[in-house]
């Protein structure tokens, strides 16, 4: 069952958080084809969506109108689609290469090239495909240093207020990446979060507990008008303490 944390973020804890976020995806995506006809969603890279897609694809197969399924990303690194480090390719090789989305549908955030050039591109895409209402669902994970998406501490993106997409990087590492911005994740319909595991034990609190304009940008995600989701479990939420 979901609690509220505060104003602007409910939680679960979840037993089988893996089934749960599947079949969560699942009754999102039911609800959106229902009332707007199609089911716009923007995939994450790490690990706990990879094991989500592998869920859909080998439990949910005949419960989705896969036709009616309209694929984007979060965040990407500037990457060919065939690179170890893509997210796209995550996605396929994991579960949506083996469900019937139609190509048309599948969206890759190209961030090959010239970077500024390719997150215009892709906001246009966005506004064009899906309007004011942005996504359904946008899947996030949450880092140690409390990333979200390719939006980490102390970078100058996260202050973004109009971009939907933007490019970003992390000054120690390469290589650049795209990433949605808070303005297209809080406008978004539903965002959640994925922190599931040990260690995501320390985070997950600091997160929750941080003011809004915290070190920790996932502490961002979720507004009072749409509240946000935190999947977590039981070694995540250990040190969690409702009370605060
Ligand atoms: C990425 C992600 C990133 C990820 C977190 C958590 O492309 O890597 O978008 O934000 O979600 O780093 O990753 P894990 O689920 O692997 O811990």
């Amino acid at each position: 069952m979901l609690s509220s944390w505060d104003n602007r973020r409910d939680f679960i804890i979840a037993d089988d958080p893996i089934a749960f976020a599947a079949e969560h995806w699942v009754h999102t995506a039911l609800r959106a084809v229902q009332q707007r006809g199609k089911f716009a969603v923007a995939l994450s890279g790490g690990s706990t969506p990879k094991q989500i897609y592998e869920r859909l694809a080998e439990k949910h197969r005949d419960d989705v109108p896969w036709d009616k399924v309209c694929l984007f990303w979060s965040d990407e690194r500037a990457v060919p689609p065939d690179h170890a480090e893509s997210n796209y390719k995550m996605a396929m090789e994991h579960g949506f290469g083996k469900l019937p989305v139609p190509a048309s549908q599948i969206h890759r955030m190209k961030a090959e090239g010239n970077l500024d050039r390719a997150a215009a591109d892709y906001e246009q895409l966005i506004r064009r495909e899906l309007g004011s209402h942005l996504f359904d669902l946008v899947m996030l994970g949450v880092g140690e240093d409390g990333h979200t998406a390719s939006l980490f501490p102390n970078n100058p993106v996260l202050e973004e207020v109009t971009k939907l997409v933007a490019p970003t990087m992390l000054p120690e590492t390469k290589p650049h990446r795209l990433t949605l911005t808070f303005p297209c994740i809080n406008q978004s319909r539903l965002a959640v979060v994925y922190a599931l595991g040990q260690n995501k034990t320390a985070i997950v609190p600091m997160a929750l507990n941080a003011a809004i304009k915290s070190p920790f940008p996932a502490s961002r995600v979720g507004t009072d008008e749409r509240k946000s989701l935190w999947v977590l479990d039981k070694e995540s939420s250990r040190l969690l303490n409702k009370t605060k």
